[in-house]
This record gives structure tokens, sequence and C-alpha cells, in this order.
């Protein structure tokens, strides 16, 4: 996820431009540049490092254009570095361009362009975008930009500034966000709605495969076809603060409604009809067959989707897996060497004790692989293989789309490693590659049940203890949605095995306990209503949680919260998704800070 801004008008554009930015650094905040459109041509600034280094890097300059574009970046493609900055240009600087999204193909692209003398300088997906209307421009900026399309797979929301063309800029969107402001003999292109805020509330709303072009005098939409077509103006009345949360209120809920988006961003490039393609790992079968065991190390939420991570490599790539929190995993003296594989999965990437076990395991001569969200963070820098997760900046404390994105991951790596030993029937894995393509539709379809969670949340309000119940996956989801119960809410939840229960645990619950049972383990189903006559037996309140297509609860639980059926190896990507929206909206509901809960912070980088 990335930051756009551009600008035409009678006003300075760099100004204008960098202020716009500044409202979308949530967006990404590794690296930013800016072109602008002067008489002696095209002029580039871009810098790593968040956007004050840029202001810095430019604070001595003097610019004199009223037409640019500026871009604050969450790398996906090429690690954070000026180099890799955006605006990119083609071979001749006539041609810049600022992207948000993904060019699945631009590797196929590359070499292409490359065949036809083009000259690359940066290891973006995006730079093949500024060649291709180079190669494609024969006098008309806007057919340039519509061949360009034609050849681009993948998601984008894209500006073009051309030096033969000083009074125009080309967009186009397709899966990214980009509006259009109106202002008064002005034009602002950004990717959220803050950046224009303070010149106008007159907006267009680009929608999918669309194109605009913009000067001074107006603009022009069309499809990809070139069809123009009217729009309708979009006047906002969000306030700045609540506009930078997209309406919502606040960054959790967003990136819990992110959840579609991230989970198809994710997925992008590494499904085809073969099965999985992870170009970023490098393991060749002779090095996967050499494996005799998996460690997987991380701590909190990444720590659950591990859990998840050992059930499936085991049962689908048939080799032994461990898992570990990371601060304790040093200090068990880990058996690891170089026929261990360790995955380590960090959000941030800067966790000091998931960091730690990354060192230690290249010590005793394991190969790395991370799952993380942030390009050129230390763990992705340290491991030998990054498969990233690409759900963009997840700024709330507490954990969401970055979660059900390392399942994903966490997924395909276990198809990804079955596909090289061959322990899984092709045909089976063409089937849940079918049912993971349509996995970010399902979670949109639970996430507009979210109201019924909220009411369901609001007899947590006094509530001091909770449990969550789950057995085979759905203990480890239940454990997901403990913490995020505990971490926002501050109520006391503990996650335990179904049948464990009985063990002990069982002797805490009394009247009117609530308890949230998951059931989406078909085989288990049986077991787990038993558990729950046993729960309900001790007049617990209990919430269940399983797929549309299972009543067998119906009678015995106070409530039921349906999920759309999927195969039972995706069901936590999908059942996460009421706990998530449990805890926000007891948090809200109990006026704690969702975004920033007491004592916690969003990336532990102390030991
Ligand atoms: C998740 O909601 C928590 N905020 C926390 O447990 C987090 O998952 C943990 O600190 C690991 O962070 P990382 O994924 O950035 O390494």
């Amino acid at each position: 996820m990335c930051g756009i801004v551009g600008y035409i008008g009678h006003k300075q554009a760099v100004p204008v431009l960098l202020e716009g930015l500044k409202k979308l650094e949530y967006r990404g905040y590794d690296s930013s540049g800016i072109a602008v459109l002067e008489e002696s041509g095209i002029r580039i600034v871009k810098s790593v490092g968040k956007l004050a280094v840029l202001e810095e890097k430019i604070s001595n300059r003097t610019f004199r254009s009223n037409i640019g574009i500026v871009h604050t970046r969450w790398a996906t493609h090429g690690r954070p570095s000026d180099i890799n900055a955006h605006p990119h240009m083609d071979c001749h600087g006539d041609f810049v361009v600022v992207h948000n999204g993904i060019i699945e193909n631009y590797l196929e692209l590359r070499e292409v362009l490359k065949k036809e003398g083009h000259i690359f300088r940066s290891e973006t997906d995006t730079e093949v975008v500024a060649h291709l209307v180079e190669q494609y421009y024969e006098g008309d900026l806007e057919e340039a930009v519509r061949y360009a399309l034609t050849k681009i797979k993948g998601s984008y929301a894209l500006v073009v500034l051309s030096y033969m063309h000083p009074d125009i800029m080309v967009a186009a969107r397709k899966d990214s966000p980009m509006i259009v402001g109106i202002g008064d003999n002005e034009y602002f292109f950004a990717s959220d709605i803050p950046a224009v805020l303070k010149h106008t509330r007159q907006t267009y709303i680009m929608e999918d495969r669309e194109m605009v072009v913009v000067s001074a005098e107006g603009v022009k939409f069309c499809d990809f076809y070139g069809n123009e077509k009217e729009k309708c103006i979009f006047e906002v009345h969000w306030d700045p603060i609540a506009a930078e949360k997209g309406g919502y209120e606040h960054f959790m809920l967003k990136e819990i409604f992110e959840q579609p988006k991230a989970l198809k961003d994710t997925l992008a490039g590494r499904l085809n009809d073969d099965g999985v393609v992870l170009q970023e790992v490098d393991l060749s079968p002779k090095d996967i067959a050499s494996f005799n065991k998996i460690a997987i190390v991380a701590c909190g939420t990444a720590y659950h989707a591990g859990l998840i991570g050992r059930s499936l490599i085991e049962r689908w790539a048939k080799i032994p897996v461990e898992v570990d929190i990371a601060s304790e995993f040093r200090y068990r003296s880990p058996l690891i060497d170089q026929n261990t594989l360790v995955v380590v999965i960090s959000q941030s990437g800067e966790t000091a004790d998931t960091l730690a076990a990354l060192r230690e395991s290249k010590k005793q001569g394991a190969r790395v692989v991370a799952i993380t969200n942030v390009v050129g963070s230390s763990v992705a820098r340290e491991a030998h293989d990054v498969i990233y997760t690409w759900a963009g900046p997840e700024i709330a404390v507490a954990s969401t789309k970055a979660y059900t994105t390392q399942i994903e991951s966490v997924v395909l790596l276990a198809l990804y490693l079955a596909q090289a030993k061959k322990t899984m029937p092709q045909e089976w894995i063409h089937e849940i590659i079918a049912e993971l393509r349509v996995i970010p539709f399902k979670a949109q379809e639970v996430l507009r049940q979210a109201n019924k969670i909220e009411q369901l949340a609001q007899n947590f309000k006094d509530v001091e203890n909770t449990f969550f119940l789950g057995r085979g996956l759905d203990w480890a989801v239940a454990q997901e949605g403990s913490l995020k119960l505990k971490e926002i809410s501050y109520i006391h939840a503990e996650a335990y095995a179904a049948g464990e229960l009985k063990h002990g645990t069982l002797a805490l619950i009394t009247k009117d306990t609530p308890v949230i049972a998951l059931a989406t383990q078909r085989e288990l189903y049986e077991k787990t209503l038993s558990n729950v006559i046993e729960v309900k037996a001790r007049d617990a309140k209990v919430i269940g949680l399983t797929f549309e297509s299972n009543h067998n609860f119906d009678q015995t639980v106070d409530e039921i919260f349906y999920l759309p059926d999927t195969a039972n190896e995706l069901a936590p990507i999908l059942a996460v998704i009421p706990l998530q929206l449990l805890a926000y909206y007891v948090s809200v509901a109990r006026g704690n800070d969702v975004d920033k809960p007491r004592n916690l912070a969003k990336s532990v980088t102390v030991e």
C-alpha cells in the first residue's frame, strides 16, 4: 500500500504535494519521492526513509512548477532505497510514473523491454510502466498509457507525467484506490481523501478499469477502451482525522475491513495453473528433500499463525514441525542444523526475540525463511528467503490483517513444500488453490455480518473472564481470539483445547461465564459439541462459531455465528474475523484506546 498525490493548477506544486503526502504517510513510509515539471525538464528528488528526509533533502532547493506527482512507498518489490523510491522514469526521463499496487508480470515485461534496449535503474515492478509508455508513445500520452495497461497484469493506481505534455496528467486504476480532487481551476490526484481535504471536498472516486486525463481545463474520464464516461461528484463530509482512517473510527477497524484486499494482494502472482509459485523462495526440490524438520518461531499473533503452519505443513508436506515462542526458542537448546528449515514470522520484521532466534538458527547452520510484512526489515534482510505478506502498513497495535495474510503465507509455503515433495495429489492441490482464490470474497461475506458481532459485544461490557474453546486448528484460532480480546479490552481471556477443559479448568466455568466455542473442523464437530454440552451443564453462556452448513450446535449454544463454508484448512482465515471484531467492539464499549492499548507497543524491539 503506497501513497500518491498529483497536482496541476495555479499554485506552486511542491508545497501542495508535500503537504498532501503527509496525510498519506500511514499508507507507507519507507521511502518517498517527488517529480515536478519545469521549463528545463522533469526534476525528480527521491529519498529512502520517512517523508521528513525528503523534505530536508529539497529544503534548500528552488522549484518553479505548477504540475507534479509525489509518492510515499510501502515496498513490495525492491527493498527501500533511494533508487527504488518512486517516481520512476523511462530511459530518457521523458515520462515519470508513481504507482500503488503490484504488477504481477513485471519480471517478464522487464525481459521483453530489455531486449528492446530499455535500461532499468531500479529493482521495482513499477519502473516497467514508464518504459512501456516510452515504448508505445507515438505523440499521444493518453493512448500510450492505455496501450501500456493492456500489457500489465496485477493491481495498480498510477499517475503518469510527461515532459512532452506539460499541461496534462494521465491516471489509471485497477484494484488500488485513486480519487480526483476538483479545486478552483486546480486538480488533484490522491490515493486517499485526506490528501486533498485542505483544498477541496469535491472529489471523483475513480472506479476499477478507469482512466482519467486531467488538465488545467478540466477532467476527462474514460474506460480502458477510450470510451468517455460521465461521473458524479462525491462530496466529502469527513473531518481530516476521520479521513486518515478512511472514515473508520479506529485504524484497527479499518485494517479489519482491509483484509479482503490484503488477502487478495498476498495471493497476487503466487498462484498459477500448476499450483503455488514463490519466486522469492530459492529452495530446490533437493534442498526441500534434505529437511528432516521445520522449526517455526515467532511471538504473539505471529506465533498463532505459526501454529496453523505446523498443522498444514505436517498434514500436506509430511515434514515434522515444531513451533516455538521466540523468547523461549534459544533457551531450550533447540536441535537444529543444516537439515532444519527455520521459518520466522514477524509482521514488523523487527521483533527482538524473533530476530535473535533467526540469528541463532543461522549460526546452527539452518536455512531460514522469513514471513514478514515489511520489505527491507531486519528479519527480511537477514533471512535466506522471504515470503512477504502484502497487507500494507498495519498501524493498530492489535494485529489483524497481518495475521490473516500470515496464515495465507503458511498455506502457500505448505503447498509449495508439498508440491516439491509430491506428497499431495495434483488434483487435490488444484482444489485447495481454487478455494484459496475465493477466500478474500468469503472474508468480505463475514465482514458483512459485523453488526451482529457488535450487538454480541455489548454483553461483554462488564465481563471479567472469558474462555475460547476449540480443537485442532480451532484451538490455534482460539488462542488468537483470546489474545485479541485481552490486549485491547483488558478482559482476562483464556484459550483452551476443548478436550482438555475437563482436566482442571472446567472448575472455573460457572453460571453465565462467557465461552466462545469454535467448530470449523468437520471431523471434530461431535467432540466439540460434547465439550460445549459440558460447559452448558455448568450454565456457561456459549457463543458458537461454525460453518453455515452445520446446524448441530443450534440447539445447544446461546448465540451462533455462521461462517461461509470453506476447506477445514482455510477456515482459520475466516474464523478469526468475528473474533477480531468481537475484541474491537468490546474494547470500544469499554471506552479503551483501541489502537494504542495500555502497556503495549506495535513492535517489541527489546528482549
Ligand atoms: C498482536 O496483536 C500483538 N500486538 C503482538 O502479539 C504481536 O503479534 C507480536 O509482538 C509480534 O510482532 P511481530 O509480528 O511484528 O513480530
